[in-house]
């Protein structure tokens, strides 16, 4: 069915195979392109239009920019015309929250990762979204071990802003971040990995723990101390469970997960109790659920999927994650990130299908359904 040299989907009737890509570890390595990455991409687009030939989503649990952002650098990167309807980050599903905290005047979100994830939450819809890395320059005082460099800043969120796209970038404005910063967070939404581990676990623990929900501020060491609350009445959200993700060295690096592990451990060293919160990213259903919404959209008139094949290299998040989203869903393993050595499987979370690299399991998936 698609043998045919520039055969598109829109002239395939019938049950079509979808595919949802992660990115590091199978397409790439930190700023490293894989080769099979580029030959499965190659596979699976026209190679005039750049326009994929069946419906294809890249699920990634990397985020800290916008889908419109990843999209145009998957484009450039791989050749290849990507949509930003085809991009599912790992914060993806959190622009379904601006709403609930829009409604609370006068609070803001705080927003940990890069600066640039103010940005993106600012494009989700979130009305006054801060980065850690801005509050706790507002509140020197609070992250005292915390260096702030008026001028990398400065470099920092004009890099964030890709491809000369600066809309929302009124959140970096001095104005915005002076009365934005006065206003108490109503929620925490950690949407990349932390660059300052020990700022951001400082600050989440004030925010969480005090009556104004803000960093510790400056006191008169006259005036009585307030107490730390006795629970934590804000909410807080990550954006991505994994532990470890691969870039160009030998060995994976640690990721979110490792940060909330973290901050887990010293707010139940602090309080004796745990953190709450909700966890977005692979191997969440709600990640899922977006991917089959998205390829459903794709699909011309007379065209229904046979199978979604999900191509990673994380057992604990791709294999795992697609294994529990439905029956459509065909876990593919690769070789080129996390998973790594001489086993025929991973033994905790087993995919339907293990290969070396991503050309390979592109090509697995289309033997499979001719
Ligand atoms: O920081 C991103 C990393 O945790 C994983 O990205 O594309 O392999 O889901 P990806
Ligand atoms: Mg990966």
């Amino acid at each position: 069915k698609l043998s045919g040299p520039r055969e598109s989907s829109a002239l395939v009737t019938g049950q079509v195979p979808a595919f949802a890509f992660d990115i590091d570890g199978v397409l790439q390595r930190g700023g490293s392109k894989l080769a099979a990455g580029i030959e499965a991409m190659r596979a699976l687009h026209d190679s005039e239009t750049g326009l994929p030939r069946v419906p294809l989503v890249f699920l990634t649990n990397g985020g800290g920019h916008t889908e419109h952002a990843r999209a145009q650098k998957l484009s450039r990167m791989f050749d290849i015309q990507v949509r930003e309807e085809q991009i599912i980050l790992s914060h993806t599903p959190m622009r379904n929250l601006a709403p609930k905290y829009n409604a609370l005047k006068d609070k803001s979100v705080l927003c940990v990762g890069r600066r640039e994830c103010a940005r993106v939450a600012a494009y989700y819809g979130f009305e006054r979204p801060i980065s850690s890395e801005d509050l706790g320059f507002m509140y020197q005082s609070s992250t005292p071990l915390s260096q702030y460099d008026e001028q990398k800043r400065r470099i920092n969120s004009e890099q964030g802003i890709i491809g000369n796209d600066d809309a929302f970038a009124h959140v970096f404005a001095p104005e915005y971040l002076r009365e934005t910063a006065n206003l108490g967070v109503a929620s925490i939404f950690v949407m990349h990995d932390s660059a300052d581990w020990g700022r951001d676990i400082q600050l989440i623990s004030d925010i969480v723990l005090t009556e104004e929900s803000l960093p510790s501020r400056l006191v008169d060491p006259s005036v009585p101390v307030t107490p730390l609350l006795g629970e934590q009445r804000v909410d807080v959200y990550f954006s991505n469970p994994d532990f470890i993700w691969p870039n160009e060295v030998q060995h994976p690096r640690y990721g979110q997960g490792a940060f909330r592990i973290a901050l887990c451990a010293v707010y139940r060293e602090l309080t004796r109790r745990e953190l709450v919160y909700e966890q977005f990213g692979k191997p969440q259903a709600i990640q899922y659920r977006e991917v089959t919404r998205r390829l459903t959209h794709q699909l011309c008139r007379g065209q229904t999927i046979s199978h979604i094949y999900a191509i990673g290299d994380n057992p604990a998040a791709d294999v795992r994650g697609a294994n529990g989203a439905g029956k459509e869903f065909v876990s593919v393993l690769v070789r080129t990130g996390c998973f790594q050595g001489d086993d025929e499987n991973d033994s905790n979370d087993p995919a339907h299908i293990v290969v070396p690299d991503a050309l390979h399991a592109v090509r697995e998936a289309l033997r499979r359904e001719l």
